[in-house]
């Protein structure tokens, strides 16, 4: 299956955002991964509606909206409306976490449940045919351009074996310090979309580096 790459806007340009989109609309990506936060769930605060409406109007790719908010249900409508295509939420973050993964799904959005380092991937057996991703996070959410968790790769090999066993379709996705070293064997373990922040944006040419993912990924 073709790796997607998901360019995080998190470590984009802010000040030229629209020119930061129009490089990813040309590239290799498939996607492109917005980092929401609330100051609560994740000691940091990002963006949020506005700014992902304005995004919506000029982005040609699917936008990956990654919730790190504490109950997520409350917002999961307003985001679809803005103009998310996916939108994830952290298993630690949801007291109710079937029927938030319902609501996302009644909007027509494809639904995600993200896991922190700490949360074991065994949780998610009672839902997994009902997600269409698993995202791994590969740092503790909150901030860009940390160091990537070993421990990863074994929990993307047990993701892959439950989907497996489970019969979903999930995708398996992998947030946090990627890069041209890790990408090869996240892929071999079962990695099935790769988001990269720092990577992509702190490279003098990102549209390079994005193709040079992208084919790392298929060779
Ligand atoms: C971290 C975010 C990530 C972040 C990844 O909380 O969820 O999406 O932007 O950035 P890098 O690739 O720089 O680790
Ligand atoms: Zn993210």
């Amino acid at each position: 299956m073709n790796t997607i790459i998901a360019p995080s806007l998190l470590a984009a340009d802010f000040a030229n955002i629209q020119s930061e989109v129009n490089m990813l609309n040309q590239s290799e990506a498939e996607w492109i991964h917005f980092d929401v936060m609330d100051g609560v769930f994740v000691p940091n605060i990002s963006f949020g509606f506005p700014v992902l409406e304005a995004l919506k109007k000029y982005a040609t790719k699917v936008l990956d909206v990654h919730l790190m908010i504490q109950e997520p249900g409350r917002y999961v409508d307003q985001f679809r409306a803005a103009g998310a295509d996916n939108i994830t939420v952290h298993y630690e973050a949801c007291t109710h976490l079937h029927r938030t993964v319902q609501q996302i799904k009644d909007t027509g959005a494809k639904a995600g449940v993200a896991l922190n380092p700490h949360t074991p991937v065994r949780v998610l057996s009672e839902i997994i045919q009902d997600l269409d991703l698993v995202l791994i996070m590969s740092v503790n959410p909150g901030f860009g351009g940390q160091k990537f968790i070993q421990r990863t790769f074994q929990k993307v090999k047990e993701a892959k074996s439950l989907i497996r066993e489970s019969g979903s379709s999930a995708l398996i996705e992998i947030d946090g310090g990627v890069n041209l070293q890790n990408a090869p064997a996240l892929i071999e373990e079962g990695a099935n979309v790769l988001v990269a922040g720092n990577f992509v944006f702190s490279s003098s040419e990102p549209l390079k580096t994005i193709s040079a993912l992208k084919n790392q990924v298929k060779s």
